[in-house]
């Protein structure tokens, strides 16, 4: 683009903007120039927080068009909810056709959509305006993910022969945001909200990192979801009353637990699976993400709250419930174990620094639009098994227009 520095626009400013902008202390050549947010009081909150940490001059904008047409911002990563994502394409889209503003790429945090359809008209806008895209899937430059990844290529697969299982794992005691609970606007359960992570990250450890996505295809897909603890009368009153009486659990619940298995073939017909599983009923410490791969003489793992720092604190601290240990906390006493650097052990560090190089080279990234759309397509696939309760082939017919039941406010597994 023959720029030297990137100036980055970010669409809302809520928990997972303020990730990223943390992040940015370790982002080279790179600004936060602007924060977009509907609510204006979050965006400011975003921008004082940018301007604390030294990432940015970070200004408020009113809208997705002013912040495009603004010469200081080059690229935007959209950070708003998942109801929002065709809407914000859109106007972006508007105002690059109409002449208004110009920009190098957008990158878009996970899930790309909320069903295969819209992720295919994310797609179709990113490329209409000649943007280069970027998928925000942090678990993939996780630095225990893409060394361990390397080490156990490098040493084990050249040695004994590829990997053979990925395992995949993020489980917490649920989201911070009314929305994310709803399966309309947030397009699923924890299968769509977390499993999109899971079977991401999965892929990419089971790739060969001298080959491109395709050289492993899915073929099989296997998926099961449940409500095990938030239709309970007890957890469905805490959630009407967190949502000002919106969210209904009893009658329209989504799902907090599911699991997924996606058989692969590599190029040589040779069999790979995928096993992944996801909660938000998990109740340890706070998130806790898990990965493995397996092979015929080796294996690795991550646990990311077998943290080396620990804290432990009697009965008689008292304290207020924060989040100031690890992410989704839930627990102040006793022995708790801290993630020294969040924003780098889940992999925003390193994501941002990515995106930020491809987009300055004019490079499209590894991680893209098209892997958002993989793996909505896997996941649309789960739902679809697990309300058929069986194996589905892949891809299978009517994936395109399909919209889960939970996606539709028509789950309830307690109606069965
Ligand atoms: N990579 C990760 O691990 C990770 C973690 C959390 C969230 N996320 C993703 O990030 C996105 C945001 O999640 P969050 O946790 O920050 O949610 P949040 O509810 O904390 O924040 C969302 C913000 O977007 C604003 N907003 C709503 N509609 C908007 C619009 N049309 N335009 C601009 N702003 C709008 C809201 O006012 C709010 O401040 C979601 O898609 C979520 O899946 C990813």
């Amino acid at each position: 683009m023959g720029k030297k520095r990137l100036g980055v626009g970010m669409i809302g400013g809520g928990f997972n903007a303020r990730f990223h902008i943390r992040s940015w202390v370790s982002v080279r050549d790179a600004d936060i120039n602007g924060i977009y947010d509907k609510n204006y009081d979050t965006a400011v909150e975003a921008s004082s927080i940018a301007k604390s940490y030294n990432v940015g001059e970070a200004k408020v904008f009113k809208s997705v068009t002013e912040m495009v047409t603004d010469p200081s911002i080059d690229a935007i990563w959209i950070c708003s909810p998942n109801f929002t994502r065709i809407e914000v394409m859109e106007e972006i889209v508007n105002a690059i056709e109409s002449g208004k503003g110009k920009l190098v790429g957008v990158c878009c945090e996970k899930p790309l959509a909320r069903n295969v359809a819209e992720a295919k008209k994310m797609v179709a806008l990113v490329k209409r305006a000649g943007l280069l895209d970027g998928y925000l899937e942090n678990q993939v430059f996780e630095p225990t993910v893409q060394r361990g990844k390397e080490i156990i290529w490098k040493r084990g697969a050249f040695s004994a022969g590829r990997p053979y299982l990925a395992r995949a794992a993020e489980e917490h005691g649920g989201p911070h945001s009314p929305w994310f609970w709803e399966g309309t606007l947030q397009g699923g359960g924890v299968m769509n909200d977390m499993m999109c992570h899971s079977v991401e990250v999965a892929r990419f450890l089971l790739t060969d990192p001298a080959k491109p996505r395709t050289s492993i295809t899915p073929v099989k897909v296997t998926a099961h979801v449940e409500s095990l603890k938030w239709q309970r009368e007890k957890y469905s009153e805490i959630l009407k009353n967190n949502s000002s009486g919106k969210l209904d659990y009893k009658n329209r619940p989504a799902e907090d637990y599911a699991r997924a298995v996606v058989e692969y073939k590599d190029e040589n017909g040779q069999k790979l699976i995928v096993e992944t599983t996801t909660s938000w009923c998990y109740v340890g410490a706070g998130l806790r993400l898990s990965m493995e791969l397996l092979g015929p003489e080796y294996s690795m793992q991550i646990n990311t709250l077998d943290t080396d720092l620990k804290v432990f604190f009697s009965r008689d601290v008292q304290g207020k419930a924060g989040e100031d240990l690890v992410e989704k906390q839930n627990a102040e006493i006793g022995l708790m174990p801290v993630v020294g650097n969040e924003e780098n052990t889940y992999g925003y560090d390193v994501e941002n620094r990515y995106m930020v190089s491809c987009f300055l080279e004019g490079k499209r990234p590894m991680e893209n639009f098209d892997d958002g759309l993989n793996v909505t397509e896997l996941l649309m696939a789960g739902y679809m098994s697990a309300e058929q309760e069986k194996t589905i082939v892949f891809p299978p017919p009517g994936l395109d227009e399909f919209v889960p039941l939970v996606a539709q406010g028509k789950w309830n597994p307690t109606k069965k």
